[in-house]
């Protein structure tokens, strides 16, 4: 009988989102490429009677514990999934090295990590396909923290389809002080764009893009990175400006904010660069701090 099961969920980026109009649901539909990178979560499920989250880590502390827990819900659900006669139980510890509500879907990362141990702990044996099905019954993001990788998503992001992409990129994350809350910034891109009231496009990806990411043409790609949530969370978060002007001043090929924010990535040309980049911007006092990380990243053991 398996006691202990260990999952490594990596963040990611967006190198490409676009936000097309609100959908009846409340969501936005989402053309956009997910991209992860080597910033990982550990996800660590042993045998218990119950369901229940210990945290650690640089932002153990800022994630909620209990039943708020992201990584609690993924457990519970596939528990009830699982009909068994009696529910499994897991107690899941949690390493977070991702921040917390910072635009790298930390928390789906910790509810994707919560239900592959879960599903090896508890000997369900649930296909990749029925495990993706309660990932999006969670959120939007955590289909993608299941594969790792990169990735077009479509729908509100749940929607998969991998993409090739021909050797590592290099990248660097600059963290911001503090949180924005996701649903806070969709709003307010819903309303810069009624002040505009101009139409709302269909949600694209241009084959450029793919076709850069197949080249690992680092500098083609970066002429090419765009996010339609930027602007809210600059309205929202205006120092991400002197961030993102900072990257640039320093040599980044291209830098945006990732997701909803406030974490801003830039892309270098090796890991030289990235390096480089990396301790520039941790001392351009425009940050909180910046590591330098490669993508696509897999999944760990
Ligand atoms: O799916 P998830 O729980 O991550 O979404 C958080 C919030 O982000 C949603 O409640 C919604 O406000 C916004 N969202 C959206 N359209 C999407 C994804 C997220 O409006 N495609």
């Amino acid at each position: 009988m398996v006691l202990q099961v260990i999952a490594r969920v990596p963040a990611k980026i967006n190198l490409l989102l676009a936000v097309g109009p609100v959908r009846p649901d409340g969501f936005h539909e989402l053309a956009t490429v997910f991209h992860a990178v080597s910033l990982y979560d550990e996800v660590t499920g042993s045998s218990d009677d119950g369901v229940s989250v210990t945290l650690g880590g640089p932002y153990g502390t800022r994630a909620p514990d209990g039943d708020e827990n992201l990584a609690v819900l993924a457990a519970r659900a596939l528990a009830r999934r699982a009909r068994p006669a009696r529910p499994p139980g897991v107690r899941l510890g949690i390493h977070k090295e991702i921040p917390v509500a910072s635009g790298l879907a930390g928390g789906s990362a910790d509810a994707a990590g919560a239900l592959l141990v879960c599903n090896q702990l508890w000997g369900l044996r649930l296909s990749d396909a029925r495990l993706a099905i309660v990932a999006a019954s969670l959120g939007s993001d955590v289909p993608f923290s299941l594969t790792g990788g990169t990735a077009v998503g479509t729908g509100r992001g749940e929607r998969l389809r991998p993409v090739p992409v021909g050797g590592p990129l290099h990248w660097v994350l600059a963290f911001a002080d503090g949180e924005l809350s996701t649903p806070q910034v969709y709003r307010r891109l819903d309303e810069l764009r009624a002040e505009r009231s101009a139409p709302v496009p269909p949600p694209a990806v241009p084959d450029d893009v793919l076709a850069a990411l197949a080249a690992v043409d680092a500098p083609a790609l970066a002429g090419l990175l765009h996010n339609d949530l930027q602007e809210a969370a600059l309205a929202l978060r205006p120092s991400l400006s002197d961030t993102l002007r900072a990257g640039d001043e320093l040599g980044a090929l291209a830098g945006l904010v990732s997701g909803s924010g406030p974490t801003c990535a830039f892309l270098a040309r090796d890991d030289a660069h990235a390096a480089a980049l990396a301790s520039g911007l941790a001392e351009s006092g425009t940050c909180a701090g910046a590591v330098a990380v490669v993508g696509p990243a897999p999944l760990g053991t």
